[in-house]
């Protein structure tokens, strides 16, 4: 996802600079290419060797090596972005103020593509009103910072000021300069994971659906350019980018009032969500007592939010459904298409070995009311959401 795109790591002297050996690894392994400038103290907390072996290439340390300059200018225009990480107060305060005594420094203030910083320092330095008003000054240059984390600090203090992961760092680059076009000023709504049908207020109904399929589709499209709102079921899962639009609900009805409201302003709508078919006709409103050997509960009908969607769907919009079937795949997943008016239907099979829920691999079917079908191997969900939204694309 950062194929060709030249990255510099600029480490400055903090503890999480061991950090930057993984993000070196991460990023050469999302396929760019990479320079690592660090100042001199920060050697003291991590091998320049160890960096110079991943990311192919010698670190600068200093502004010359055997009477030749590291030539910061030129390395800043090389690059389509730079990020400092980790960042220490101290760093944080020169960049702030134009002071450029180190190479990090220099290569800060020649640069001209996007720069990322990631903080890394004790919680209370972190919270100094100067450190917050640097951030805030850095911040109002164009400069992107990343958010630390709460947790143990290598003070010994447990608090606010570890710096961002390798693996977030890596997706806000993606997401700054990684995204493609292809999919660029549409709308994508997507729903995902399972509901939550209230039986009293410790117990509910539910599925084993676990979103993954829903949260990788979103990030397929988001990747591609998409403007993307995710209506997402209860689940452990999040998506990796902070960019796409996250509506947490519980039960059908919630997910169903939350699609109803977005679907008019979508161009495309993917019900990945198991919603569920039945709820409670009514929720006992204390915790139901184990008193008798046997327990019935009343079930009623939830509406079916897709057909729903099928019913109001203008020419213009494009409505994906799924259909997850044990037997008469293919007959109960036409029956589908054509009765919720949409306009294809991806069938899931639970018979088929490595696919369904819970799983990262997916294998499936796609009809469309066109008649076509579109058969995919099984393969892991992150990359059957790539094949799909390629599918799709060649539909608008
Ligand atoms: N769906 C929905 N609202 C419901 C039930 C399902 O919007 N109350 C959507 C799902 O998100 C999916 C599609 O309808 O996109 C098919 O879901 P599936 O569970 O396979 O089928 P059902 O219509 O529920 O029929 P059945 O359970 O009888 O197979």
């Amino acid at each position: 996802m950062l194929q060709g795109k030249k990255i510099i790591v600029g480490i400055s002297a903090s503890i999480a600079a061991y950090k930057a050996i993984l993000l070196v690894r991460l990023l050469k392994k999302n396929g760019a290419e990479v320079r690592v400038v660090m100042s001199q103290s920060a050697k003291d907390f991590v091998s320049p060797l160890v960096l110079s072996t991943f990311s192919n290439h010698p670190v600068w340390i200093d502004f010359h090596e055997n009477n030749v300059w590291n030539n910061h200018v030129e390395l800043g225009l090389w690059a389509d972005a730079y990020v400092i990480a980790p960042a220490t107060c101290h760093t944080i305060g020169k960049m702030a103020n134009g002071l450029c005594d180190n190479i990090v420094l220099a290569t800060y203030l020649s640069a001209r593509c996007p720069i990322f910083i990631a903080p890394a320092m004790d919680e209370d330095m972190y919270k100094h009103p100067s450190t917050q008003q640097n951030l805030a000054k850095l911040q109002s240059f164009g400069n992107q910072i990343l958010s630390v984390n709460t947790g143990f600090l290598a003070s010994g203090l447990h608090g606010e000021g570890r710096m961002a992961e390798p693996e977030e760092i890596v997706a806000a680059l993606i997401e700054n300069i990684g995204r493609g076009r292809g999919w660029q000023g549409k709308k994508v709504l997507i729903s995902a994971g399972p509901t939550q049908e209230a039986i009293d207020p410790v117990r509910y109904i539910s599925n084993h659906s676990s979103g993954k399929m829903g949260i990788a589709l979103a990030e397929a499209f988001y990747l591609q350019g998409a403007e993307v709102t995710v209506i997402a079921g209860p689940m452990a899962l999040k998506p990796t980018f902070s960019g796409i639009q996250w509506i947490p609900v519980t039960s059908a009805k919630e997910m169903e009032q939350a699609c109803l409201r977005e679907f008019p302003s979508s161009d495309w709508t993917v019900m990945a969500a198991a919603v569920a078919d039945y709820r409670p006709a009514n929720r006992a409103e204390e915790k139901i007592k184990k008193k008798e050997n046997t327990l019935t509960i009343n079930l009623e009908k939830t509406h079916d939010i897709l057909a729903t969607l099928g019913s109001q769907k203008r020419p213009d919009q494009h409505l994906i459904g799924f259909a997850l079937e044990t037997e008469n795949e293919e007959a109960n997943a036409l029956e589908k298409l054509h009765r919720k008016k949409i306009d294809a239907i991806v069938l899931n099979s639970l018979k088929v070995p490595g696919a369904g829920f819970g799983i990262n691999t997916n294998q499936v079917t796609v009809y469309t009311a066109l008649g076509e079908t579109h058969s995919f191997g099984l393969k892991h969900k992150d990359e059957l959401a790539h094949d799909l939204v390629d599918l799709f694309q060649k539909w608008t």
